[in-house]
């Protein structure tokens, strides 16, 4: 007899998921859409995914009875969303009022994270952060601590408890902060070391190598981050690129010698796979195609950069250029931790650059392209059978301004657009992780 330490699974649902980037047009070759489907999970993965009476007709009687049971109806049930770019301490930063990048870091975010060094303050804040993001239908993302060894500690432990697919790092910062938020570079060398020595690979866990951006490490700070990213496989590493027009120029003083803001990554050994760069706003074509050539990621941020003032972020164009993109809150930045919101702007943005977002590709960017951004695609992202089987459960008529729209109205793409665009945070009924319910409303 076999011993199995967790139930199969059989969640029903209006199943949608996404195989490869719908573009414009929302290719219809690039998503399989079940109206009447079932995902059968075993041992927290997908083994089957389908038209319901195909999936359950392969399943063993007495097995599919004794399985644990979700029926949602027709409720939407897509893959855990992913959010490539937040900060869990900034989680009370959200909404303060009227700044510029510069000076909101200053203000609101370096005083918020200065808390950090209470490791109780980290480990509320992460648990506070981590149910917000399952009540939000997020699953992974590429999270920023602070310069607190602790605040990365705190998160991991949350994180793992909750079998998460998590990336996070300490960040680094050795010059052009509060002092009480600078480290050094043999502190961050040893604080890393550490820190990647603990968790990097536990669980569904990676660390992330976080220099917050180039105007806060010294150049020899930035080389530790590039040498620690090249030290061990499957490190990743994140921070910030191109988002403000002051932050710009005044990377520009900082580092005369390089032909750009990219530039002063790319000589540090900090672009490639696994390597993401929030906002990625004001790019040359010369950045763009650097980034695609090398497998670096941009997240798009359009929450944030409206709300900071910092710019339209071009998707369309960015793609094109054949950047990995994914979707990101930027939490506290952004105004919401939802990514239903989130594209909801991300379409206004595109709307902008006269490229509007297509109502498959915004769900795709949700999901497996945060995916691919992140390089976890091999994980999570769809149903493909084998993947961790994290999904939300959305309800497209949760409330009354989407029932009202929706009434009479029964083609997907219009469905899902009236989603992005009227839908929020009341849509997601459940988060499942590996299978398991983490979130019910
Ligand atoms: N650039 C450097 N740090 C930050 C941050 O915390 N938030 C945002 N939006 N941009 C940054
Ligand atoms: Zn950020």
């Amino acid at each position: 007899m076999t011993h199995r330490t967790v139930p199969d699974r059989l969640i029903l649902g209006q199943i949608l998921h996404f195989l490869d980037d719908p573009g414009e047009g929302d290719d219809p070759h690039s998503y399989a859409h079940f109206p009447q489907g079932a995902l059968w999970i075993v041992e927290g993965r997908v083994a089957a995914v389908g038209h319901r009476r195909a999936v359950e007709s392969a399943i063993a009687p007495e097995r599919l009875a004794a399985a644990e049971r979700f029926d949602y109806g027709d409720r939407l049930v897509l893959p855990g969303l992913v959010d490539t770019h937040c900060h869990y301490p900034q989680s009370a930063v959200i909404a303060s009022f009227g700044r510029q990048l510069l000076d909101w870091l200053n203000t609101y975010t370096f005083p918020a994270e200065m808390a950090f060094r209470d490791p109780e303050v980290a480990r509320a804040t992460a648990r506070y952060f981590l149910d917000r993001l399952l009540a939000h239908g997020t699953t992974t993302a590429s999270v920023f601590a602070t310069v607190h060894a602790a605040s990365v500690e705190a998160f991991m432990a949350e994180a793992d408890a909750r079998q998460l697919r998590m990336l996070t790092g300490k960040v680094m910062m050795d010059r052009h902060a509060p002092p009480e938020l600078c480290d050094t570079v043999a502190d961050a060398e040893r604080d890393c070391v550490a820190l990647i020595e603990r968790w990097h690979g536990r669980g569904r866990l990676r660390y992330t190598i976080t220099p917050r951006f180039a105007p806060t490490s010294t150049s020899a700070q930035l080389a530790l981050a590039g040498e620690l990213y090249a030290s061990r496989p499957d490190l990743h590493v994140q921070s910030h690129l191109a988002e403000n027009p002051d932050e710009i120029a005044w990377v520009k003083a900082l580092f005369p010698e390089c032909r750009d803001y990219l530039d002063v990554y790319a000589r540090h050994g900090l672009l490639g796979p696994r390597t993401i760069y929030g906002h990625c706003i004001h790019l040359s074509g010369a950045e763009r195609a650097e980034m695609a050539a090398t497998g670096t990621a941009a997240a798009f941020c359009p929450t944030s950069n409206l709300f900071l003032g910092s710019g339209f972020f071009d998707h369309a164009a960015s793609v094109e250029a054949g950047l990995r993109v994914g979707l990101a809150t930027d939490v506290g930045g952004g105004s919401s931790f939802s990514l239903i919101r989130t594209l909801d702007e991300a379409y206004k943005v595109s709307q902008v650059h006269r490229r509007p977002l297509s109502p498959l590709r915004a769900w795709y960017l949700a999901t497996l392209a945060g995916a691919r951004a992140l390089y976890l695609d091999a994980f999570i992202g769809n149903f493909e059978a084998g993947k961790e089987a994290d999904c939300v459960v959305l309800d497209e008529r949760a409330t009354p301004e989407l029932e009202f729209r929706l009434r009479g109205v029964t083609g997907l793409a219009e469905r899902l657009f009236a989603l992005t665009v009227l839908g929020d945070e009341r849509c997601v009924v459940a988060t499942h992780v590996l299978g398991a319910p983490a979130f019910q409303r």
